[in-house]
């Protein structure tokens, strides 16, 4: 059986860096609560109108490219994660296509929308296609431009304060060295909390009768069905239902239980123990979860990889920049076990072993 191995590793983060003291000019918040309750200290966000989320995973994708010595034709297949995408449909994938200038037609691309834990789901998908020897340079992609989505006022806080923009992403090819490459990927779902985390409306459900939290509610129309079939409508506008929530409390306390489950089952899988890993880069969802998980599983500092305070949570792509930071940084080496690991919105959490 083939194994498959990250062969090229690049990020993309925009310019424009901004700080909770920014944020606190056009909210009520503070750099003390954020700092405290999050890790953050600022966060990126793409220049308006001009970059998009497929623009940026293509900056990133074209440093993995040069990285995997390969040439871009040479792809062929694209997987790309993101919650945030340029449009509603076609998905990112054909749009990072059309921006690196691959003009084959004989690839594949494929949009997935697994939210925190995207890259992990792509990244089992990639290894599956690479393993049954179907695809040789699959580029993967986690990217988002959450800033062009956020609710700026006092009331979207909560969540506003907590994300940037960014992208990630890798080459995965085949490998000859059989301790090489991934390991092993769990990923696991459950969808009873679906609306906990959530970014509900527009969407197919067509009815301005739920809430933010996809609760029915009654918002005074005389008859709701009208509603029916309708994406978005200038009333949820008016109202701010078209923006992201989140029960914080709800997320954390699960968090903290499933992200060092999730580690353990790749590690018990694999024969191995948290002391064996050279360096977990868990999605960067809070610092003070990936504070948690590291003291309850017994790591020392320099086996956990934490940049969300710069770049606070890019979601799909917290996970391939983290990793590229740490592989620049000399901290990720030959042959050692990387340990990747997230959890999110549906819920769903997922963890891959890498030898590098
Ligand atoms: N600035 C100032 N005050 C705020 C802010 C803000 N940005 N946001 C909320 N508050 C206020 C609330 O209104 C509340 O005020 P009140 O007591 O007067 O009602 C108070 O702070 C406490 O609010 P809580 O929501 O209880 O604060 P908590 O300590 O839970 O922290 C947080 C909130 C940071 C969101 C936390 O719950 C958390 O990190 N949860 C995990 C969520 C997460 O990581 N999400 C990332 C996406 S999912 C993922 O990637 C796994």
């Amino acid at each position: 059986m083939l194994q498959s191995k990250i062969g090229g590793i690049g990020h993309y983060v925009p310019e424009k860096i901004v700080t909770n003291d920014d944020l606190s000019k056009v909210m009520d918040t503070s750099d003390e609560w954020v700092r405290e309750r999050t890790g953050i200290e600022a966060r990126r966000y793409g220049e308006k109108h001009k970059e998009t989320t497929s623009s940026m995973g293509a900056k990133a994708a074209t440093i993995a490219i040069e990285r995997a010595g390969i040439n871009k034709e040479d792809i062929d297949f694209i997987i790309f994660a993101t919650l945030s995408p340029d449009y509603y449909f076609p998905g990112c994938g054909v749009l990072i296509q059309r921006e690196l200038g691959i003009t084959k037609t004989e690839i594949g691309a494929l949009d997935i929308r697994n939210q925190c834990s995207g890259f992990i789901y792509g990244l089992s998908i990639a290894d599956q296609f690479v393993k049954t020897g179907m695809y040789k340079n699959i580029l993967l992609v986690g990217a988002e431009m959450h800033s062009m989505g956020l609710d700026y006022s006092t009331e979207g806080r909560n969540v506003t304060v907590i994300f940037g923009d960014g992208a990630g992403a890798v080459v995965i090819q085949p490998t000859e060295e059989a301790d090489k490459g991934i390991l092993t990927t769990k990923l696991h779902s459950d969808g009873t909390y679906a609306e906990k985390l959530a970014f509900i409306n527009p969407g197919s459900h067509g009815g301005y009768h739920f809430d933010k939290m996809g609760e029915e509610k009654d918002f005074g129309y005389p008859d709701k069905d009208e509603y029916g079939g309708i994406f978005m409508t200038q009333k949820m506008i008016d109202d701010d239902m078209h923006y992201p929530n989140m029960e914080g409390q709800f997320v954390f306390k699960l968090a903290v239980q499933k992200f060092p489950e999730v580690i353990m089952e790749a590690l018990t899988d694999a024969g191995l123990t948290p002391a064996d890993i050279g360096m977990l880069v868990p999605h960067q969802a809070n610092l003070r979860i990936s504070q948690f998980v590291q003291k309850r599983m017994g790591l020392r500092d320099d086996q956990v990889w934490n940049n969300i305070q710069k770049y606070g949570n890019t979601t799909a792509a917290s996970i391939p920049i983290a990793l590229c930071e740490a592989w620049e940084a000399g901290a990720v080496k030959d042959g050692d076990l990387v340990c990747l690991a997230a959890f999110g919105s549906g819920f769903t959490w997922g963890s891959a072993l890498i030898r590098w």
